[in-house]
């Protein structure tokens, strides 16, 4: 079977979003069908946590260390699932750099603020440590009112970061559903929250269906 699709969500501040990110995506992806796995690395449980307050069986959560993401990804493989989402401790960059290594994409939430944008430097050294995955900032909690996002992708993209078109706005839906054990889309399913979450998994789906049809290419070059 196929290598399952592999996303690392990492930042380097808490409160972020990057529990909220992991399983917005997941469940996006339970909803296009696929069978998921949510790999939670962090002490802190918050997404096996959430499991336990979900009454439905899909995304899978299963706690594990970040030394052993090669064997969960690989018992997860076995099990038919075909995406997977690795989220992260805050404050860990060897758990991050574990997690992007294993990843085909790594996606890395920041707020618009100046807070959690001075941390990119630090995001840019852990991705050159972590080696080739490709990289998407992507903006949470940003205001609607407002040129806050805008300015952000700007400012994000002048540090040489590629930056996710999609913007997660800050929404009390994504609060709300947190504490019943769902995600913005399953609480408010018309929701703009929603409509966010579907237009974020399409997005990262087509750019690592991309990169991977380039590796390909290149490999098959190479093997020419
Ligand atoms: N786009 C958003 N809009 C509103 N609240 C959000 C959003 N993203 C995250 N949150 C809230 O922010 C808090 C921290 O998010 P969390 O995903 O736990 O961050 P992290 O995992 O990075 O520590 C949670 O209460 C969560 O519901
Ligand atoms: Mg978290």
């Amino acid at each position: 079977m196929d290598r399952p699709v592999v996303v690392a969500v990492i930042a380097e501040k808490g409160g972020v979003g990057k529990t909220t990110l992991s399983l917005t995506l997941a469940v996006a992806a339970v909803l296009a069908g696929r069978k998921v796995a949510v790999l939670d690395t962090d002490p802190q449980s918050t997404a096996s946590k959430w499991t336990d307050r979900r009454d439905a069986e899909m995304p899978w959560v299963v706690p594990t260390h970040a030394a052993r993401l090669g064997a969960a990804i690989e018992q997860a493989r076995l099990q038919g699932v075909d995406f997977i989402v690795i989220d992260t401790p805050p404050h860990s960059s060897a758990d991050a750099t574990e997690a992007a290594r294993r990843a085909d994409l790594v996606l890395a939430p920041v707020e618009p603020h100046l807070f959690t944008l001075e941390t990119l430097p630090k995001l840019a050294d852990l991705l050159k440590i972590a080696g080739t995955a490709p990289a998407l900032v992507v903006i949470n909690k940003a205001a609607v009112q407002g040129t806050e996002a805008r300015d952000a992708i700007e400012h994000v993209k002048a540090q040489g970061f590629e930056v996710c078109p999609v913007v997660l706005y800050l929404r009390a839906a994504h609060r709300h559903a947190g504490n019943v054990g769902k995600v913005a889309a399953e609480h408010e399913p018309r929701g703009k929250a929603a409509d966010e979450a579907l237009q974020l998994y399409e997005y990262t789906l087509r750019h690592i269906t991309r990169s991977r049809e380039h590796a390909e290419t290149q490999s098959t070059r190479a093997r020419a």
